[in-house]
């Protein structure tokens, strides 16, 4: 595969896909409470995705090599799991640290983007640990310009987790995206500056980082796609899809829902 520019057409498509993923975010957030399962949040996102907003829901049936088809509409991932937790049975309770991927499919074009939550009140260790999540993914997003390096990216991620005591997981990459929902460019959450492709504008991709509390080291559960960290450490992952513009970059996935911009990134933008 090859890495596809994006038409001003093509552009304007994936801004509508964006926005539809991060509403989904928006209108799942007060439902995000202790006592809630996972699948009652699934269900919700589901029905809101396809009733209200007509869109599919990518990752219902969605079927990479080396997998079975993935089972539900949305990926949530409680505590250690890193990512692609399946929705089920589990009731959230207080203090549970949670991520809700969304991704959506709108004539054609994909919009992806994560968030974490809190049922009730997270400890210190939780709070700290999404927020370096939610700095680091907001920091190589800054990184993202014409003539910048995908390396550089990873590497402004990889020093601010590392720089707090926290480990990047390495198996998993945030990618391009458009027709297809994972596309070239890898996106790697670690790396040297000065490496790797070179940005161009009309590129899409993803910036996902997943950031350990304790070792990097991950395994996947036998129900073929929960990610998990191998030390039962906590896990915390924030994503959105960026557009490489003329001047730096797009955020194609904001919506009146999304946290603030970190004011130390906002300031220097
Ligand atoms: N949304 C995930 C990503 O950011 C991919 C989930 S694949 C699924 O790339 F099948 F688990 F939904
Ligand atoms: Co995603
Ligand atoms: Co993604």
């Amino acid at each position: 595969m090859s890495i596809t520019l994006k038409s001003a057409e093509d552009i304007e498509k994936m801004r509508i896909a964006g926005r539809l993923a991060a509403d989904v975010l928006d209108y799942i957030t007060p439902f995000v409470k202790p006592g809630v399962t996972t699948g009652e949040l699934d269900r919700l996102c589901h029905d809101f995705m396809v009733n209200v907003q007509g869109v599919v829901p990518a990752p219902l049936h969605y079927q990479p090599p080396g997998h079975s088809p993935y089972p539900k509409s949305i990926c949530t991932s409680v505590n250690h799991q890193v990512c692609h937790g399946i929705p089920g049975e589990r009731v959230l309770k207080n203090g549970d640290i949670v991520n809700l991927d969304i991704t959506v499919i709108k004539d054609g074009w994909h919009g992806d983007t994560s968030r974490m939550f809190v049922a009730g009140e997270a400890s210190i260790q939780s709070r700290r640990l999404v927020q370096a999540t939610f700095e680091a993914m907001w920091i190589g997003i800054a990184a993202v310009r014409p003539g910048a390096h995908l390396g550089d990216i990873g590497h402004v991620i990889q020093k601010h987790a590392e720089s707090q005591g926290y480990s990047v997981v390495r198996e998993f990459c945030g990618h391009g995206i458009g027709r297809n929902f994972h596309e070239d460019p890898q996106v790697l959450h670690y790396g040297k500056p000065g490496t790797g492709v070179k940005l161009l504008p009309g590129m899409i991709f993803t910036i996902e980082p997943m950031i350990n509390a304790g070792r990097r080291d991950i395994r996947q559960l036998g129900d073929g796609w929960t990610i998990v960290t191998k030390d039962h450490s906590l896990s915390a992952q924030w994503e959105h899809t960026i557009l490489v513009t003329e001047s730096g970059h797009e955020v194609l996935t904001l919506s009146p829902g999304c946290p603030p911009v970190p004011a130390f990134i906002a300031q220097a933008a």
